[in-house]
């Protein structure tokens, strides 16, 4: 099996999909066999690679609940290394249904262990930590984690991490952080820069050194079904996500969680929440790991 990369944040609006997409876009076209498999029943990242889904289209809802083999609901895309796994609004009622589930948390787990022909499987997630996204990160080998430059970006960060910390205490010991991943940067705003710079001093060696910058195309692309490589491949959106897949295949893994204990980073928590509060969390966060 592939690396499974689970794309999460308990924020909406930070970037997840664009990243599930772009990412996804950008591994697929240098050959490398990939799937995206939409979790969130918004279904953004289905529509945003213009995979339609008619009445009789079989989703991860069916795939889900046993109704369909998974491999006949893969989808093609335009790209010819990536297929996704759709979703529709239905994959609401999942959540419900999986709870008379034996081992409801380990269903996709069990289903991705039998995909063999894909070098990456992301997995794009809804806001909420509700058994769509448990059975997500049960699933992966790492989560990527998508963070809004603004001045509420860690904001959620704090309810991730202690999901991620049992998550591995109870259903996946192997789990790591991929990485931390800026998106929506604008160089002109003085913000955005000091985001970046407390994300990076904070979290020294987890966040990625490609930047997403905030780029109207790729707030296009999805209207026109299409990733940004193809809609508009010269564009800086583009080339970031270009940049993002070239660093994740070339990147070892650093399970961040264990790191963010340590005594480092629990001075750097104090003058940093002083400074700031939206980092104020991590502080909290980091005296539960430390139990
Ligand atoms: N780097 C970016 N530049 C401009 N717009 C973006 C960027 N990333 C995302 N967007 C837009 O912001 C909105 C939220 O992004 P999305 O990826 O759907 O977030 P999430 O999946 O976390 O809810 C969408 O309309 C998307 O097109
Ligand atoms: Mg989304």
């Amino acid at each position: 099996m592939g690396r499974v990369i689970c794309i999460a944040n308990r924020k909406g609006g930070v970037g997840k999909t664009t990243t599930a997409i772009n990412l996804a876009a950008c591994l697929g076209v240098v050959k490398a066999p990939t799937l995206l498999i939409d979790c969130d029943p918004q279904a953004n990242a289905t529509s945003g690679l213009g995979v339609r889904v008619e009445q009789d289209t079989a989703t991860l809802y069916d795939v889900l609940l046993g109704e369909c083999p998974l491999q006949d609901a893969l989808a093609k895309t335009t790209i010819e290394h990536l297929d996704v796994l759709p979703a529709t609004h239905d994959l609401i009622g999942v959540e419900i249904e999986l709870l008379n589930i034996d081992n409801r948390e380990y269903v996709l787990h069990g289903l991705l262990r039998r995909l063999a022909e894909y070098e990456y499987i992301l997995l794009d997630c809804p806001p909420s930590l509700g058994l769509l996204t448990v059975n997500a990160l049960t699933a992966a080998d790492s989560v990527l984690i998508p963070l809004q430059c603004e001045y509420y970006a860690l904001e959620g960060l704090r309810s991730l991490l202690e999901t991620i910390e049992l998550l591995r205490a109870r259903l996946n010991p192997d789990l790591v952080i991929e990485g931390l991943l800026l998106t929506m940067f604008d160089q002109r705003n003085r913000l955005s820069r000091q985001v970046e710079e407390e994300v990076r001093q904070f979290f020294p060696d987890q966040v990625f050194h490609t930047v997403i910058p905030r780029n109207v195309r790729l707030g296009e692309s999805p209207s026109h079904g299409l990733p940004i490589i193809l809609y508009d491949p010269s564009c800086r959106g583009a080339q970031s996500y270009v940049a993002l897949a070239q660093e994740i295949r070339t990147r070892t893994s650093t399970p961040v969680v264990a790191q963010a204990a340590s005594e480092e980073k629990a001075n750097a928590g104090e003058s940093l929440s002083e400074k700031n509060p939206a980092f104020a969390f991590v502080e909290t966060t980091r005296g539960g790991i430390d139990e």
